[in-house]
């Protein structure tokens, strides 16, 4: 079954976000010498701008999905493409310059380094993508400010709560202005409010951008914020 999302209406002119196509993915691995599958034959489509959802229960293949996207993984069959690109055809240091400047990750487990400073975190990838350091920290500094931790630039992530730690993730997974943003489970250990609060702000800033988002989620209030829900059971995709 093949699966496209709409993209969302854009109000005036903006940079494009992402193509992203699954077709017909499989993912599986070999657990005492059986193949155990974790993706059958899976088809997804976003076009630029989609918010896109996916649910399902744990070990449905959720992350799977979101590392295929970003090349992270790839798939013992069927293809991944980015605006177009195969990613199976790009070398693995090909692939790392794409995550670098084109695709924003919000990963499963917060992952700040605990001995840079906020700031310093969040300007982390565009310190690697070879920007002035003096030029980085402003611009994360600017993007900590709309997360309404301004101030706070200066401390270490264990002095912040986990809502203000998954804000800062937020803004360095998009402080490169990337094109497709893959966020696993963005809620995940917080609360109500301040998982209202995350993709409040998510979803302001991927609006502002254009963004193409890929979003995976147990969370339904978090998978509201989606223009469209998609749920893996079985290694197949379901409308949810
Ligand atoms: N490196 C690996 N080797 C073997 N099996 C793996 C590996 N990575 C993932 N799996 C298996 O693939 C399945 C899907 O895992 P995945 O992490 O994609 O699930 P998920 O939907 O993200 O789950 P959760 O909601 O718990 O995060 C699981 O059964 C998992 O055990
Ligand atoms: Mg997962």
């Amino acid at each position: 079954m093949s699966h496209a999302a709409a993209p969302r209406p854009a109000p005036g002119p903006r940079p494009a976000g992402s193509r992203l196509e699954l077709r017909g993915v499989s993912q599986g691995y070999l657990r005492r010498g059986a193949l155990r599958t974790v993706l059958d034959a899976v088809d997804l489509a976003l076009e630029p701008g989609a918010f896109v959802a996916l649910t399902g229960a744990s070990g449905a293949g959720k992350t799977t999905v979101l590392e295929l996207a970003a090349g992270l993984q790839r798939p013992v069959a069927g293809r991944v493409l980015l605006d177009g690109a195969d990613l199976g055809a790009l070398d693995d240091a090909r692939l790392a310059e794409l995550r670098l400047t084109r695709v924003g990750m919000l990963f499963q487990h917060h992952d700040l380094i605990p001995t840079l400073n906020a700031a310093e975190n969040v300007a982390l990838p565009l310190l690697l993508a070879g920007a002035q350091r003096h030029a980085a920290l402003a611009r994360a500094e600017r993007l900590v400010e709309r997360l309404g931790i301004a101030g706070r630039g200066a401390e270490l992530p264990a002095e912040l709560s986990l809502g203000e730690r998954q804000r800062l993730c937020v803004a360095r997974a998009l402080v490169n202005e990337p094109r497709l943003l893959l966020a696993d489970e963005p809620t995940a250990g917080l609360d109500s409010v301040a998982a209202d609060e995350v993709m409040r702000l998510l979803s302001e800033l991927v609006d502002e951008a254009g963004l193409t988002v890929l979003l995976a989620t147990h969370d339904v209030r978090a998978a509201a914020y989606a223009d469209r829900a998609f749920r893996l059971s079985g290694g197949r995709l379901e409308p949810a």
